[in-house]
């Protein structure tokens, strides 16, 4: 008898008891505003603000309304403008071109390697194209960031990190979101921490904080911030600043808090689920594992391998029959969008050149959500299944 899973691949953990009370609290005071607070009151948002700034240890913090939002923010603290070229990954989901066409700045696409992390020979060749990088780490997956800032430093290229998919992880011990000069993180459903939608930014340096917080929507608030810069920070770049709202309200703020507390555990939690797949997927003929480097300490919330240099009627095969048996797998490399796009030539607002080695990387990338509602037994027979089909399609000859 075929094993078959029946587990949901979108199914989420429940929101913790407390974000629970919480919320419940934040609607009961009808203060979900977070400029409405009682006297003496920070509320819930300015002290996730608080919380988040401390975890990930940087000064400042803003949250806001989606990841999205505090990508597109980030640029416009940085300054781009319309018609500015900016660096970002050939392999990324469609918000990260999208933030930068949301300025009408142009995303220049650099390549991806079979580690599914940005290209530095590419990047380095197009450097001198662009003031900033908008650097995704899609799907966890992190380059050198020892070698990527140097080259990024040489040219003075500024790099906001996309860390959507990777808030907990570490390159060389350094929490990701901390080596660029800004750091973007999601709260949507699918990400380490969830709110629905949400989005937080963290950075160091306190002009582009300022900025963030009055471009978020502070209107002139910001003395209601607890990871904020001084006023007089504020003084300098009120007046010239505008106001692009994209606040987050106190009822997501009130969820998240609690789950942040919970963030290594979780975090633990994805990996012993990751590493179960990938040992499980070790050895199967064509398939190639994503290895990953020594310094990553990485967030496995979702699992990715290669099927390299297969036709593309041999990986539909695959994920048919996975699906067949309740296994779905996402075919990143697809040539037609389908649920979501992921690769360079799909965004064609933003026309590049064709680059061959990433094309032969992304047509060959399969992707696999791993939520943990998933048990560890759960991972070890998705596994199986997936083993035994790509192996009876791959031996089909
Ligand atoms: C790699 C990546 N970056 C950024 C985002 C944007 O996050 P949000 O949906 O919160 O705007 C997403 C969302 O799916 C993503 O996958």
């Amino acid at each position: 008898m075929q094993e078959i899973f029946t587990g949901s691949f979108t199914q989420q953990e429940p929101i913790p008891d407390e974000g629970i009370v919480a919320a419940l609290e934040v609607m009961r005071s009808g203060r979900l505003h977070r400029y409405n607070v009682a006297e003496g009151e920070f509320g819930e948002t300015a002290l996730l603000e608080q919380e988040f700034a401390g975890a990930m240890g940087a000064r400042f913090c803003v949250a806001v309304a989606s990841g999205g939002y505090a990508m597109a923010c980030s640029l416009r603290a940085l300054g781009v403008k319309a018609g500015d070229k900016v660096l970002t990954n050939a392999f990324t989901l469609a918000p990260v071109p999208g933030a930068i066409a949301s300025l009408g700045a142009v995303p220049l696409f650099v390549g991806v390697t079979e580690a599914l992390t940005i290209d530095l020979e590419d990047l380095a060749a197009k450097a001198d194209q662009a003031e900033v990088l908008m650097l995704s780490h899609m799907r966890g997956h992190l380059a050198d960031m020892d070698a990527l800032m140097l080259l990024c430093n040489k040219h003075g290229v500024k790099v906001i990190e996309d860390c959507a998919h990777t808030m907990g992880a570490t390159w060389n011990g350094r929490l990701s979101g901390t080596d660029g000069v800004i750091g973007c993180y999601s709260t949507q459903t699918y990400k380490h921490l969830n709110s629905g939608e949400g989005g937080l930014l963290i950075t160091d340096d306190e002009v582009l904080a300022a900025k963030a917080i009055v471009l978020s929507g502070s209107y002139m608030l910001y003395e209601r911030h607890l990871a904020a810069p001084a006023p007089e920070v504020f003084e300098k770049i009120k007046y010239h600043t505008p106001n692009v709202s994209g606040r987050m309200d106190n009822l997501r703020a009130a969820i998240l808090r609690p789950q942040l507390r919970k963030l290594g555990k979780q975090c633990a939690a994805w990996n012993e689920r990751y590493s179960c797949v990938e040992s499980g997927l070790r050895g199967t003929p064509g398939l190639q594992i994503v290895e990953r480097s020594e310094q990553e300490n990485y967030v496995g919330s979702s699992i990715q391998f290669l099927l390299l240099d297969w036709e593309s009627c041999k990986i539909n095969s695959v994920i048919d029959r996975c699906l067949a048996r309740g296994v779905e797998l996402k075919w990143f490399g697809g040539a037609e969008p389908s649920g979501f796009t992921s690769r360079y030539d799909s965004w064609r607002y933003a026309p590049s050149d064709k680059m061959p080695s990433s094309d032969r990387v992304l047509s060959s990338i399969l992707d696999m959500r791993l939520p943990l509602t998933f048990s560890v037994e759960d991972c070890a027979l998705i596994a199986r299944i997936i083993k035994a089909e790509v192996s009876a399609v791959y031996q089909s000859g």
